[in-house]
């Protein structure tokens, strides 16, 4: 066995493999990914999971730290690689914690046994190829959440890929990171579509390098229907960065609403909530972190405005104006009758509810 360090997290110990990349650049154990962790198990709490599959566990640390914060719940933790799996013994006997190991290829484990009621799926880079799975077998009901850390691809940079992976047209724009996350959604539905199943959004958001997703399985073609009414594409102008939703079965998508003639087509994109608001209340009762908080008194401002953010600067640039402090903004968009609310995505970002032209009035 490896040379293993130990780290400490919440209520647990855990030793995990020195100075190990399994994949690329990304270490083995992230500690940034403590958040993604919290969130899970707060979801976990908050809906009374008792049967959760961790799917890809590595060295355990949610599964164990999840089995010693919740009362009376069967974790499942799922590994594959033959060497992690020492650690993750290692690591369940050195807490105490009375988890079930698994050591299958996750895709055949979702096959056999999907009868959880929440299932985390947290990979190296894209959760594609796991997602058609969980969502052919998991039962009405079941909480799924995917972890996504191909942000090149999501949010716009690697076209090619993007169009490989998830079949939407992509490009640079100044709201990338929340591109990025309705471009994830947007595929989760199309997946779950094809199932006849329905998703409901629980809670969505953006951290450091990566997404989180939670949702609940609705097996109903007529969930399934009513959620694809949130698909729709994206018109963005590179000019003045202008963007507007365009219903997907719209024939007119050429439409040049900002009067500069050039118009990208994006997506199809997620145009819904990506949380539901009463979620974030719960959540905030759960979860400790200031910055936590924080995510979630923002994502919970957020989802009134569809309408994806406009990055203030490169906005005041592009349509060469001075930069106006965001609070003056908020306060002429108000006494104007137009809403505005800041963005997790972007510490200098700001949600509007009026067009280009509007914002650039105010601007000026
Ligand atoms: C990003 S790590 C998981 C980190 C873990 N959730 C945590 O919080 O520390 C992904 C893990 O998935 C495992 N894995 C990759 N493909 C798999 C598959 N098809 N089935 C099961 N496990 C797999 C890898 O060996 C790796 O340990
Ligand atoms: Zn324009």
């Amino acid at each position: 066995m490896q040379t293993a360090i130990k780290i400490k997290e919440s209520s647990v110990e855990i030793s995990v493999p020195e100075n190990e990349k399994l994949s690329g650049k990304i270490p083995f154990f992230n500690p940034v990914m403590k958040f993604n962790r919290d969130f899970s198990i707060a979801i976990a709490k908050i809906f009374n999971v008792r049967r959760f599959l961790d799917g890809l566990s590595a060295c355990g640390a949610l599964s164990i730290r999840m089995k010693k914060e919740i009362k009376d719940i069967e974790v499942n933790a799922n590994e594959i690689s033959d060497e992690t799996i020492k650690f993750l013994q290692q690591n369940k006997e050195n807490n105490n914690a009375d988890i079930i190991i698994r050591n299958r290829d996750l895709n055949l484990l979702l096959n056999e046994d999907a009868n959880f009621d929440f299932i985390d799926i947290d990979p190296f880079g894209s959760p594609v190829q796991f997602l058609s799975n969980a969502l052919l077998n998991a039962r009405h009901n079941t909480i799924i959440g995917i972890t996504a850390t191909d942000l090149g691809t999501l949010c716009g940079i690697f076209g090619d890929a993007c169009i490989r992976r998830y079949w939407t047209f992509s490009s640079k724009t100044d709201f990338d990171k929340e591109f990025g996350l309705r471009n994830l959604i947007g595929y989760v539905a199309r997946e779950a579509a094809k199932y006849e199943v329905g998703v409901e959004i629980l809670f969505s958001y953006y951290f450091h390098h990566y997404f989180k997703v939670y949702f609940r399985v609705k097996r109903s073609r007529s969930r399934a229907d009513e959620m694809l009414k949130n698909l729709n594409f994206l018109l963005y102008c590179d000019k003045c960065a202008g963007r507007k939703y365009s219903d997907i079965a719209d024939a007119s998508i050429t439409g040049n609403f900002c009067g500069c003639g050039k118009l990208k087509i994006l997506g199809p994109l997620w145009n819904g909530k990506f949380a539901d608001v009463s979620v974030c209340d719960l959540l905030g009762k759960e979860v400790k972190e200031k910055t936590e908080q924080k995510i979630l008194t923002l994502v919970k401002g957020e989802q009134e405005i569809p309408i994806p953010y406009y990055d203030l600067h490169k906005f005041c640039k592009i349509n060469r104006l001075q930069v106006k402090g965001t609070e003056d903004i908020i306060k002429i968009a108000g006494e104007n009758g137009l809403k505005t609310a800041r963005t997790h995505f972007d510490g200098t970002g700001l949600r509007f509810n009026g067009d280009v032209k509007e914002l650039v009035k105010i601007l000026k």
